[in-house]
C-alpha cells in the first residue's frame, strides 16, 4: 500500500474486533514507525505497549474512576476552552457520531454509556501509550513543547503503518485521563510526562461507527499560497 492509500484509508476506529493483534506485527509496525524525524534526533519518545490482562487492570480501574466521579487529571491538560472556529468543528463530529450511534441529545444514560466506551477505548485489544521525559519537556524558563510535538509525529506513523496491516486505530486523550493508574499498572516513572494513548487492533465492519467519516475544511479555507501567481 502506498502512503497516499493509506493516509486516505487512516480514520479513528471506535469499534473493533476482539481478536488480539500479533507481538511480531506490533514489532514491525514499531520499528518503522521509529523512522519518525524528532528534533535535532533527540527520539523523546518511549512505549508501553500493552495487551491482555493488564490492559484490563487499566480499564477496570478507569471505570471505578469514572464511576466515583473522580476527575480526570491527564498530565498534558485538555483545552480549557475552544475558540471559534475550534468549537464548531468538535461540535460537528461529536454530533455526527451521536447521530450515527442513534444517541438522542437529552439521553443521558445513553451519553453516559458512550463516555465509559471511549474511556475504555472502545474494547481494543492493545494500547500503545506513549510517553516523554518530563524533564525535557518542563525547563526551566518555560516549556518545550517540541517533545510532545515529536511524539506525535511517531504516533502518525503508528496509525498509518497499522493501516497496512489490516488495522485499525485511535489516539486518545481518553486512554491517559489517569495517569495515577498508568503509572501504578505499568511502572512508569513520575520522571515521565504520558502524553497519549493509541488504541488498536481490527476494526469491527459491524459497528455503526464504522460509518462515520470526519470532515475536513477545503484547503483554500487553511492555506495562502505566496509566490504563486
Ligand atoms: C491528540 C488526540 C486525542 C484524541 N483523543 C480522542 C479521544 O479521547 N476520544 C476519541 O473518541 N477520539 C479522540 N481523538 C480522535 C479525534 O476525534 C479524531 O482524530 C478527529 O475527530 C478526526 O477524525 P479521524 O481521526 O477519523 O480522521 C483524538 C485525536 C487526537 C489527535
Amino acid at each position: 500500500m502506498d502512503v497516499v492509500e493509506a493516509i486516505r484509508q487512516r480514520k479513528s476506529i471506535r469499534g473493533f474486533k476482539p481478536d488480539t493483534v500479533p507481538e511480531e506485527t506490533l514489532r514491525e509496525i514499531m520499528e518503522i514507525a521509529l523512522r519518525a524525524p524528532s528534533w535535532a534526533n533527540t527520539q523523546p519518545w518511549e512505549f508501553a505497549i500493552v495487551r491482555g490482562e493488564k490492559l484490563e487492570e487499566i480499564r477496570q480501574a478507569f471505570v471505578e474512576k469514572a464511576q466515583a466521579t473522580e476527575p480526570t487529571n491527564p498530565d498534558l491538560a485538555a483545552p480549557a476552552g475552544f475558540p471559534e472556529p475550534f468549537d464548531s468543528r468538535r461540535r460537528a463530529v461529536g454530533r455526527k457520531l451521536f447521530e450515527i450511534m442513534g444517541i438522542g441529545r437529552e439521553d443521558r444514560e445513553k451519553r453516559a454509556w458512550w463516555g465509559l466506551q471511549g474511556l475504555k477505548l472502545f474494547e481494543a485489544p492493545v494500547v500503545i501509550y506513549i510517553y516523554t521525559d518530563r524533564a525535557f519537556y518542563s525547563q526551566e524558563g518555560g516549556l518545550n513543547v517540541w517533545p510532545v510535538f515529536d511524539c506525535g509525529l511517531v504516533a502518525e506513523n503508528i496509525m498509518l503503518l497499522a493501516v497496512e496491516y489490516g488495522l485499525g486505530t485511535i489516539p486518545a486523550i481518553q486512554a491517559v485521563m489517569y495517569p495515577d493508574v498508568l503509572r501504578n499498572v505499568l511502572g512508569i516513572p513520575d520522571t515521565k510526562l504520558i502524553v497519549l494513548g493509541i488504541a488498536i487492533g481490527y476494526p469491527d465492519p459491524e459497528s455503526p461507527t464504522d460509518r462515520f467519516n470526519s470532515e475536513r475544511e477545503s484547503l483554500d479555507q487553511v492555506a495562502r499560497w505566496h509566490g504563486f501567481d
